[in-house]
Formats: structure tokens, C-alpha cells, sequence
């Protein structure tokens, strides 16, 4: 496996490149702080944490354009199926996993909810992406226990967290995320998007490192962030 590429477009939009093109919860349209249009990105799986529309964002019409699959939670992905013809789609569930054009995705608990136009749509999750380099993908969630047992099980070597408050964790909850997380790297993201969401990813970069749990990169929109195989950042 070669070098691990990591941008982030705003919210919780990543694009990660493993050798495939992973893009994550594709709000890209209509989010005031994407610097990409839908057009400029080819990606070969999309992932949704759920149906959220700050989430699901343009990932049908991604998945549709360039022959991508979707991975998402079952109900969901279900439902976005039955609405959309030939989209191809990989459901998952906690616990479960699925490789898809070689990039491994494990589905992890996410404390928060989730729906589609209005109507209940399953369960929302978090996600763990590559099996050497383990990338954790929040999604939306509080803080909850268990991700001591994210810890455990995938010991994850960089966490992208919501830390924008109000829907999910704010700093104090996500510092305490980090201190059971414990991974090298933690990407705060799903912040200062929209004014409910105001944060200050700079606390928190202090706040964390003041307890020595991870190393917080504050990434900036567009710009890469770069990773060996062995899970070392490069300049
Ligand atoms: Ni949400
Ligand atoms: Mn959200």
C-alpha cells in the first residue's frame, strides 16, 4: 500500500485517497463552506453515515456519475435503492464489515439519529476505513462509552470528530472522546459550517493536547494532509 491522502471539503466531508478514492458523507452542494463542486470529484466508494441531508449530501448523484458505490446502513440503503435506479449499494451494520474495490469499511455505533426526506431512516454510524492505516469516521455522535471498544478492537490511527456542539459532541465532549480514543492523529471537523454549529478547534486542539491523548491536526478546507502506511504524518 502507498501513502494515505486526507482532505477535508467542510463539515464532515473527507476525501481520502487509499489508492482508491474514498469520499465520506458528500455534502458538497449547498454547504457554505465546500471549496469543490460536485463536478470536480471522482470517487470510487462513497460512504454515509446517515440520512441526514448535511450528510447524504450529493452522494446519489456521485454514486450515479461515476459507477461509485455507496455504503451506508441498511435501512437507508434500502431506501435511497428503492428510489433510485441502478445505484449500487453495500448496506452495513455495526460490527459488520464490507471491502469494496479493495478499501475495507467497518461499521461502527453512532449515538444520534437519522431519517431520509422526513421519514425515520434507521440507524445512523460511524465507520472505520483501511485495515493497515485505520482511518475512524465519527459521523454525528455524542460521546458514548464505547468507544473504549472502538479503541480495542480497531485502535483507529486518526479520528476525524464532531466537535461543533448542539447536534453532536462540543469540545468538552469530544476531548473526553479523545481520552478513550487515544489515536495518534484527531482531525476535529462538523464545526462553524452554520452558526448553531460554533466552535473553536484551536480549544480544542490545546484542551487535547494538554492531556497528551492524540495529536490534533486542524485541517483547512482543500488542503491535503498526508500519511505513510505506517501511520506517520508526512510534511
Ligand atoms: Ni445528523
Ligand atoms: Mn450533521
Amino acid at each position: 500500500m502507498s501513502n494515505i491522502s486526507v482532505k477535508w471539503h467542510g463539515h464532515a466531508c473527507f476525501e481520502i485517497d487509499m489508492g482508491k478514492k474514498v469520499l465520506v458523507d458528500p455534502f458538497i452542494t449547498g454547504n457554505p463552506k465546500s471549496d469543490i463542486k460536485k463536478e470536480d470529484i471522482r470517487p470510487d466508494v462513497v460512504i454515509v453515515t446517515h440520512g441526514h441531508s448535511d450528510h447524504l449530501g450529493d452522494a446519489v448523484e456521485l454514486c450515479l456519475k461515476n459507477d461509485a458505490t455507496l455504503v451506508t446502513m441498511v435501512e437507508l440503503g434500502w431506501a435511497l435503492q428503492e428510489k433510485n435506479e441502478g445505484l449500487k449499494v453495500h448496506t452495513i451494520n455495526y460490527s459488520g464489515s464490507v471491502t469494496v474495490d479493495g478499501v475495507h469499511i467497518s461499521s461502527v455505533l453512532a449515538t444520534h439519529t437519522s431519517s431520509l426526506d422526513g421519514n425515520y431512516a434507521g440507524n445512523p454510524m460511524g465507520v472505520i476505513i483501511g485495515e493497515k492505516f485505520k482511518i475512524y469516521h465519527a459521523g454525528d455522535t455524542g460521546v458514548f462509552k464505547d468507544m473504549e471498544l472502538i479503541r480495542d478492537l480497531y485502535n483507529p490511527d486518526l479520528s476525524m470528530l464532531p466537535i461543533g456542539g448542539y447536534f453532536t459532541m462540543h469540545v468538552r465532549e469530544a476531548v473526553y472522546a479523545t481520552s478513550m480514543l487515544r489515536s495518534k492523529y484527531t482531525i476535529p471537523m462538523h464545526y462553524n459550517t452554520f452558526d448553531l454549529i460554533k466552535s473553536d478547534p484551536d480549544l480544542f486542539k490545546a484542551e487535547v493536547e494538554k492531556n497528551g491523548y492524540s495529536e490534533v491536526i486542524v485541517a483547512q478546507v482543500g488542503k491535503e494532509i498526508r500519511f505513510d502506511e505506517s501511520g506517520r504524518r508526512l510534511a
